[in-house]
């Protein structure tokens, strides 16, 4: 079992560059199917989810070159309309397949996603609205059987929460079905934007993205485009972490600053100091953090909820004590009791976990419990003294590229050990 060793203790300092956003990537690639053209999509991440994204995309019957950072799919003759369930397993965010192959093709088949390390992961909000577009949906045997009568009908979609993963779906739906779809009540989150700018630029009529009501007019079809990705907010935090653990500083590049508008006061609550620039931030931490009084998981343009770990990491290390409410998932503190065995001290109720500060965490075997509760690990990892052990490291390639040579080459000692 592969392990990542981390001498901590170390000072960060010097420059990394970001890299394109793993939940842009992930529904652009879907999206890829409408097309009738290639599509070449910049900034993709190596990561593997978004592998076994573009996996699914071949089983369809979809070609796909690959040119560096940047996969060009071609979607001229999808023959299928199924995910077999080994890679719906794979990555539980291929359901955003769903509205796009329905769209493209008359019919889809998928299993069903199930629960994930975050907790139950349920689609009602997906299946109901593309019920309400005229899908026909048959939930039998684990498998979801989706049939529609010519093309989808575009209507008006209430959503009670925002979904991120719905929204997509619906989009995906909507851009070439009849008439005009509505969402209200629509997740307003970057990779929204970003979607329904790749989708634009494939001739899709929608208004509104990035706000809570998204209008799209149905089209008849979609050309192929070029479209860049959006920086990795995630991963941008992530490296702010890193400095802000470590009492370095990091100059972070490609990023979009605007998109961390409810990230960057915590971290000057805590005491870092940040400059930034149209794609540069600049993080220097202070000598010790100071706690952050409450972190409060929201949809955007409210703190991440990705974004939850990181920040508990810092507050481990912080002076006082820290309060973070999470909102969104029913169960993301799994990280909790691995940051325990460095020596945190935390308590968790419900969806509140209260971090009392510790001057010092030191090295420990742990393991990742989840994509960003690993990266917490790692920041952890980087501050405590000593050596930390870190295993389960699939969940970190699902979202972060290069992770420990990024590190590495900022001073931080990581080894992976196969
Ligand atoms: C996306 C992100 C994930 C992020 C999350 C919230 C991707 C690939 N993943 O996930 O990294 O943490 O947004 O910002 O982009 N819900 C329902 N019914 C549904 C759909 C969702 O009850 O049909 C609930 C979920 O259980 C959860 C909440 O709504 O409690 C938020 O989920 P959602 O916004 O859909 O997240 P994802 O799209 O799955």
């Amino acid at each position: 079992m592969a392990r990542l060793i981390i001498e901590g203790g170390r000072r960060l300092n010097g420059a990394v560059h970001i890299h394109g956003a793993k939940n842009s990537a992930l529904p652009i690639l879907a999206a890829t199917l409408l097309a009738h053209g290639v599509c070449e999509i910049e900034n993709c991440p190596a990561l593997s989810d978004v592998r076994a994204a573009t996996e699914i995309l071949r089983h369809l019957g979809c070609e796909i070159r690959k040119d560096g950072a940047c996969v060009a799919v071609d979607a001229t003759a999808p023959c299928r309309s199924d995910i077999p369930d080994a890679l719906m397993r794979e990555m539980r965010s291929s359901i955003v397949f769903l509205g796009a192959i329905a769209a493209r093709t008359g019919e889809a088949e998928l299993s069903f996603p199930g629960g994930c390390e975050l907790g139950p992961r349920p689609i009602d909000l997906h299946l109901s609205a593309l019920r309400q577009m005229g899908l026909r949906i048959d939930e039998e045997g684990g498998k979801l059987c989706c049939r529609v009568n010519g093309r989808l009908a575009g209507c008006p979609i209430t959503l009670s929460f925002p979904s991120v993963g719905a929204t997509e779906n619906i989009l995906l739906a909507a851009v070439t079905a009849t008439g005009t779809t509505t969402i209200y009540n629509a997740a307003r989150e970057p990779e929204i934007v970003d979607l329904c700018e790749f989708l634009t630029a494939c001739g899709a009529r929608i208004r509104g993205a990035g706000e809570s009501t998204i209008v799209v007019d149905g089209v008849e079809r979609l050309n192929g485009c070029r479209h860049r990705v959006i920086p990795d907010r995630i991963e941008t935090v992530t490296y702010m972490g890193a400095a802000a653990v470590t009492g370095g500083s990091l100059l972070l590049r490609g990023v979009c600053p605007r998109h961390l508008q409810a990230v960057m006061p915590l971290f000057e609550e805590m005491g870092c100091s940040l400059a930034s620039w149209d794609d540069e931030l600049l993080v220097s931490a202070p000598g010790r953090l100071r706690r952050v009084k409450t972190v409060r998981t929201l949809p955007y343009p409210g703190f991440p909820t990705d974004a939850q770990a990181l920040l508990m990491a810092m507050a481990c290390i912080a002076e006082g004590t820290s309060v973070f409410i999470e909102t969104i998932f029913e169960s993301r503190y799994k990280h909790v009791g691995e940051l325990m065995r460095l020596g945190a001290r935390i308590k968790v109720e419900g969806r509140v976990a209260v971090v009392e500060g510790v001057p010092q965490l030191s090295g420990a075997p742990v393991q990742c419990t989840d994509l960003r509760g690993g990266a917490a690990l790692v920041l952890a990892g980087l501050a405590a003294q000593g050596r930390t052990e870190l295993g389960e490291l699939y969940h970190l390639e699902r979202g972060y590229e290069a992770m420990a040579e990024g590190l590495t080459q900022t001073g931080a000692s990581l080894i992976l050990e196969e």
